[in-house]
């Protein structure tokens, strides 16, 4: 924390290091009331630079000792501030050597080296490092590590870092040593140490060239059972990663480790990936099927962070998307392939809309590129991974899987052991390919979510069909104007028959296209329109297929349009997303209604189409699944947002009314359903049996909203239950629709039933958080003074107020306000502890702006926030910026 107001960086003003570090000696001592660390650093001037002092990062630092060149440093030949050692004098090629004492124990932001229970970790991405030693702690100073740890032999046992394992050996007083060397030179954000009493499961993997590699996973005693899915996955991944990307892993062992307290889900180091448990154990007990799919696709990107972030990393912190919008694609694929496409597809869209979309409409809005910061912590975003996965998506899809896989290619040759920026990724994309992508970049400097507004018109004489395309993209902080876009607008025509064959004027009649009935339409201009000729019938057009670009579409579809689209189109997600925007519209007439007073009425035709979709035993589960459920609150607060404000209350009771209808009029069939599904079999996290637990598990809270009788049907299935998944949506639906008794003694029989299980307990925790049952911010409240709660673990503090800021939306918004106050009350603890966290959890107050009724408490919330002495340089940036 600084006295200063934080001021912002800026990408313009980016200048290369003035010295480099080819070389980094680190020796730690660790002990229970402090950490030593020495450091030798080789430093040498950066050629082409003639400065001679040098400012090196270094935060909650005690400097004990300082040579140069082996001469011990006096007062005057060194000057030390809370942020930064500067040196002067300096040749071209110095060596320096510090000692610091440091305090892992007392370190509760869990940046820099901490204390996880009773194992020392690290976490240095972004700017950590700079709290365990003086150093250009930026990603452009890339440096060859050498690593001593020494510690108590029986309470640290495993002594952890980077590289390969070169030497070890005992010391005096019960301690040992370890020497971890690491051939690569790497950025200090990749620096990682581990110290503790560890078990381990091993295994080993063959690379394409014939190398093996021993895979090692480290977690407490207790979770030895839990590894296996992370260990498959991770041999899933590295095979993957050769066969899609022709990338080889490169040394002779991978290690992840599995900590309890951690600020994100994971984190890539060189060689040493540290996890939060959350993201790395699974078993059936204790996972979820969402959960396994979740563990299987970070192990995945924390591999590919390997080629896709280390071997070639960031010039500088602006440049995060370069790393994380590329892996995130490369995630995504990865579980695309492993799994459902369409599915993948209909998660990731939903995430965009709902989040993403929010975000860059609000005030913290940045291009994928931003152009400054105060605190880059802030800047792992939706925007960052999310939307520049789908910028990466959008070259793919504009390259076609070749040219791409040779644009990867010839970016990974070009850079190898390089920091470089977005600008080298698309040069590279650009000049394999001979794309001009010169329009395209713009999509990493310009902040918003773009619209296309599309009409269409069939011409019946002519028999052509029109697409009239106007593309526009609102204001964001510090950018009134935008420019147009390249978007690919991948589409079809629907007939009364199924899909049209497609002929765009302009194109070579009779072209040989293998798919003949999908075109990807480059749109590129303000205003544009695409003829399509020889179409027999007045088509509907089915638009933005696979979610092929971040945008927003307008059409003005016909309830009968959206219906046909969404049982007939030939695109899977396009399916879904015209009964996603049937839904929209019938919640959209049910909340009309309830404001005017008037009986609320749901639309027959969706009931309907629902009724369609239930009978069709040709449909997956999974599908059916995804098709079938309602719009989330949050997306539909997202929508209306736009469109003058959401009605938190009115969203909620439309909502509930549509399942209670939809329940009501198709009951027999969702219980038919729901029996269908409920297979007895030994269960396994694989597509087919998790799609059918889902559907089952969907039909079965449309039917609790029935009543008692139904309720009941979640009681045996909780009771029967032999996972995770099962057990959970059972909970989650007698906690919501049955009495309170039933409800208490659920809970609380599942509480002792899995009190010993840390992350089942969490996400009991958050089940509660998000219940609208009764008085919820006094049950958030409770849940805070469980022995199960604490506010030093994020994973706690996600689960009971991160869920209920974000996931419980009448809560958190009711009228009296207190859900703000709340949410304000811990961000103000939080702000000392943990400055990322606090950050974090503020991120539903900035959204002020979008709800009406709210508007006025929330920002009032905010003001008094920002009136706080000694705010962090993190809270500080969410909100001033939002106030501003
Ligand atoms: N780089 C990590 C990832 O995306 C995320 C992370 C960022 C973890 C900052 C910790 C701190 O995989
Ligand atoms: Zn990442």
């Amino acid at each position: 924390m600084r006295d200063a107001q934080p001021k912002a960086i800026y990408l313009k003003n980016y200048q290369p290091p003035e010295y480099l570090i080819p070389e980094t000696r680190l020796h730690f001592e660790l002990h229970e009331e402090f950490a030593l660390v020495h450091a030798t650093l080789r430093l040498a001037r950066r050629p082409g630079s003639s400065a001679t002092s040098l400012r090196l990062h270094g935060e909650d630092l005690e400097l004990l000792a300082i040579a140069l060149n082996g001469r011990a440093l006096v007062d005057g030949e060194y000057a030390v501030d809370d942020a930064s050692l500067t040196l002067t004098g300096l040749a071209e090629t110095v060596e320096l050597q510090t000692t610091t004492r440091i305090r892992p124990q007392d370190n509760t932001a869990l940046e820099g080296l901490y204390k996880s229970r009773a194992m020392f970790c690290t976490q240095c991405e972004a700017e950590g490092f700079r709290k365990i030693t003086y150093f250009l702690d930026r990603p452009d100073v890339m440096s060859v590590f050498s690593v001593t740890i020494d510690a108590d032999l029986e309470r640290y046992p495993v002594l952890l870092s980077n590289g390969n394992r070169t030497a070890q050996s005992g010391l005096a007083d019960a301690r040992h040593r370890v020497v971890w060397e690491d051939p690569f030179p790497k950025p200090a954000y990749l620096f990682a140490l581990v110290a503790g009493d560890l078990a381990r499961v091993e295994d080993t993997f063959t690379t394409m060239s014939g190398r093996s590699v021993v895979l090692r996973i480290y977690v407490e005693e207790k979770d030895l059972g839990k590894c296996d899915h992370a260990m498959q996955s991770l041999k899933h991944a590295m095979r993957w990663d050769e066969e899609v990307y022709g990338r080889e892993y490169d040394l002779d062992i991978f290690n992840i480790v599995a900590v309890d307290d951690f600020n994100m889900g994971a984190m890539e180091n060189k060689s040493l990936n540290i996890f939060n448990t959350s993201c790395i154990l699974a078993s059936p007990e204790t996972t979820t099927d969402v959960g396994f799919e979740r563990v299987e696709s970070i192990v995945a990107h924390e591999y590919f962070h390997n080629w896709s972030g280390n071997r070639v990393t960031c010039r500088d912190w602006f440049q995060l998307s370069l790393k994380e919008g590329f892996t995130v694609f490369r995630d995504a694929e990865f579980s695309a392939d492993r799994g459902a496409r369409d599915l993948k597809r209909i998660e990731d869209a939903t995430l965009l809309r709902t989040a993403q979309f929010a975000e860059d409409g609000g005030p913290m809005a940045h291009p994928v590129r931003p152009d400054s910061f105060i605190e880059i912590s802030n800047f792992y975003t939706l925007t960052v991974y999310e939307k520049g996965a789908a910028v990466v998506r959008m070259i793919h899809t504009l390259l076609g899987p070749e040219r791409f896989r040779a644009g990867s290619d010839l970016y990974f040759e070009r850079h190898d052991g390089q920091a470089v920026t977005c600008d080298d990724f698309v040069d590279a994309m650009q000049d394999s390919s001979g794309v001009d992508l010169s329009q395209f970049r713009r999509w990493y400097s310009q902040a918003g979510t773009p619209e296309l507004a599309i009409s269409g018109e069939y011409d019946a004489d002519a028999r052509t069909f029109a697409l009239h395309v106007t593309q526009s993209c609102p204001a964001t902080p510090g950018q009134p104007d935008k420019l147009p876009l390249v978007i690919p607008l991948a589409m079809g025509l629907l007939g009364d028959a199924g899909n049209l064959r497609l002929q765009l004027q302009g194109e070579p009649a009779g072209s040989e296209l293998a798919d003949n009935t999908h075109r990807v339409l480059e749109v590129n201009a303000a205003e544009q329109s695409f003829l399509f000729t020889d179409v027999p019938e007045k088509p509907v057009p089915s638009l933005l297929r696979g979610f092929s670009a971040p945008v927003r579409v307008r059409y003005d579809f016909s309830r009968e349009d959206l219906c046909a689209l969404m049982m007939r189109d030939g695109d899977g997600f396009a399916r879904w997303d015209a009964g996603q925007q049937l839904m929209v519209q019938a919640l959209g007439n049910l909340q009309t209604q309830r404001r005017d007073g008037e009986a609320l009425a749901l639309d027959p035709l969706l009931v309907d189409a629902l009724g369609g979709l239930l009978r069709d035993e040709q449909l997956e589960p999974a599908v059916a699944a995804a098709m079938l459920a309602l719009p989330g609150e949050n997306t539909l607060a997202e929508l209306a947002s736009h469109a003058g404000g959401a009605d938190v209350e009115g969203i909620h009771a439309a909502r509930e009314h549509a399942r209670g209808a939809i329940a009501g009029a198709l009951g027999d069939e969702l219980a038919g359903v729901y029996r269908r599904c409920r297979v007895s079999e030994e269960y396994a996290p694989v597509g087919e049996q998790i799609g059918r637990r889902t559907l089952a598990n969907v039909c079965l809270s449309y039917l609790a909203t029935l009543g008692e009788a139904q309720v009941a049907l979640a009681a045996t299935q909780l009771e029967a239950a032999d996972n995770l998944t099962d057990r959970l949506a059972a909970l989650q639906i007698l906690a919501q629709y049955g009495e309170a008794s039933q409800r208490e003694s659920a809970l609380q029989r599942f509480y002792d039933d899995w009190s010993h299980e840390t992350l089942v307990v969490n996400q009991w925790l958050q089940l509660q958080a998000m219940l609208t049952v009764g008085d919820s911010l006094e049950r958030v409240r409770a849940l805070m003074e469980h022995p199960a709660f604490t506010l030093d673990n994020p994973n706690k503090v996600r689960a009971v107020v991160g869920a209920f800021a974000s996931g419980n939306p009448t809560g958190f918004h009711r009228a009296d306000g207190a859900g703000y106050g709340f949410l304000g009350g811990i961000v103000e603890i939080l702000n000392r502890r943990n400055p990322q966290m606090a950050a974090r959890l503020l991120v539903p107050l900035t959204k002020w702006r979008n709800y009406p009724a709210g508007r006025d408490a929330m920002r009032e919330e905010l003001q008094r926030l920002a009136a706080l002495p000694d705010l962090s340089p993190d809270v500080y940036e969410v909100v001033s910026k939002s106030l501003a």
